[in-house]
């Protein structure tokens, strides 16, 4: 029997794997202004100084969020976080960080950064939840998908 009214079970999580490269670009592409190719991810999921979290379907498999860092010493660097639109305000971006954030703890990391647009509320509602704060501005740093200028702001959150 079918369930049409039954909520999707919830993704799970696992460390990203360079086997993901191709469904990161897509959710990336999908989420952003300006994507990054498969054999950028491909590149950057495989490189020894960056860790990833995948957001996984349990039924099919299939990537619906994660979650790439580059780490230098004791500092990292979040180096993007995405979310299927379908799967949005569910819980998915929190439970990826969480996992993500304490991971790049066991790993020695003290110090996190981030660049966010100034106009990200989703993001920077999410950031600000998980004790991010602001310590810097980047003036047109990103292009909008017109290309008009846009600024981000440069987050920190401490780990331990
Ligand atoms: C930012 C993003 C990853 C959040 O993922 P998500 O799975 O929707 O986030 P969650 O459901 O875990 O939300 C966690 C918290 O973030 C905040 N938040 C998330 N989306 C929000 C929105 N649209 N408006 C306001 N606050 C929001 C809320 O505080 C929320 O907690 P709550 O639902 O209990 O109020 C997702 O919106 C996304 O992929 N956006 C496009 C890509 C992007 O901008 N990435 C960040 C680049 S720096």
């Amino acid at each position: 029997m079918v369930f049409p009214f039954r909520k999707a079970a919830q993704p799970v999580l696992r460390p990203l794997r360079s086997d993901r490269a191709a469904q990161c670009a897509a959710l990336h592409a999908a989420s952003f202004a300006h994507g990054w190719s498969a054999q950028e991810f491909e590149s950057l999921i495989s490189a020894a100084n960056v860790s990833g979290e995948a957001a996984v379907d349990p039924a099919s498999g299939r990537l619906r969020g994660f979650v790439l860092t580059r780490l230098a010493a004791d500092e990292a660097e979040i180096l993007t976080v995405a979310v299927d639109a379908a799967l949005r305000r569910r819980g998915v971006g929190r439970a990826l960080l969480a996992a993500h954030m304490a991971r790049l703890a066991s790993l020695g990391v003290k110090k996190l950064f981030l660049e966010v647009e100034q106009d990200n509320a989703a993001a920077l509602a999410l950031y600000a939840r998980f004790g991010f704060r602001e310590v810097g501005q980047r003036k047109g740093y990103y292009r909008k998908s017109d290309g008009a200028p846009a600024t981000a702001l440069v987050l920190r959150r401490d780990l331990l």
